[in-house]
């Protein structure tokens, strides 16, 4: 495809959509790979996608095709949860929990994820969304991100546990973060001690330039 072609010289936007979340996004063909990108930060595929691959590596890709249920929070275009069925050739049951309807079409439009068999797309607050939930999950992927903000309810008490409930024993939290400010670096450490014995929590700064992530095993109940 001559945009595919040509986007490895220069990047070709081919849509564009105001968002109240992300205020804009925009769909782009980058260096031969279709991306999704809000106004200043990358949203899918391209660095992001890397950034999960490494978490996920860091958990192990057998051991996840062996999870039963994974729940995704924060769904964009969808790469990790193509990282999960292409690459880890993960079978069990995805569910990808979006707030923004823009985003949604977009993964469906450009990015094909509603022919992935085993994934349910939700659109629904993340935040309200594990409140409701009856169901516990092997690997909960928190990827939340409003342009280049983190919304302040990820870092608190109340959706730590929620999230700590819907985990099943051995099962692990995947955390992506974004670090810049000397500010951001305290949250982080403060968010890391708030994980006692029952859980076996590693961090790897600077996976890529500024983002941080957690993974976090489940011990016991
Ligand atoms: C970095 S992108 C996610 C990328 C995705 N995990 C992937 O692998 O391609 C961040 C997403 O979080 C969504 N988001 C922001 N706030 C949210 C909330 N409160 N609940 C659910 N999704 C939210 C944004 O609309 C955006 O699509």
């Amino acid at each position: 495809m001559f945009q595919k072609l040509l986007s490895y010289f220069i990047p070709i936007t081919i849509y564009k959509k105001n968002s109240s979340v992300s205020k804009r996004l925009e769909v782009t063909w980058n260096n031969g790979e279709l991306v999704l990108d809000s106004r200043h930060t990358n949203y899918s595929y391209g660095s992001l996608q890397r950034i999960l691959r490494k978490g996920l590596k860091y958990i192990g890709f057998e051991r996840i095709r062996n999870f039963e249920s994974v729940l995704v929070l924060g769904v964009a275009g969808g790469s990790v949860i193509k990282t999960l069925t292409d690459e880890i050739k993960f079978k069990g049951k995805i569910t990808g929990v979006e707030i923004d309807e823009n985003v949604i079409e977009i993964a469906k439009n450009y990015f094909k994820l509603d022919a992935i068999p085993n994934l349910e797309l939700i659109i629904d607050d993340a935040f309200e969304f594990v409140l409701k939930t009856k169901l516990t999950y092997d690997l909960i992927i928190i990827d939340i991100f409003q342009d280049t903000m983190m919304p302040n309810f990820l870092f608190e008490d109340f959706f730590i546990q929620r999230i700590n409930d819907l985990l099943n024993v051995n099962g692990f939290i995947l955390f992506n973060t974004m670090v810049i400010t000397a500010h951001q670096e305290e949250r982080n450490l403060l968010y890391k001690s708030k994980f006692n014995g029952n859980y076996s929590l590693r961090m790897y700064p600077k996976v890529e330039t500024h983002n941080e992530l957690f993974t976090i095993k489940k011990l016991a109940r």
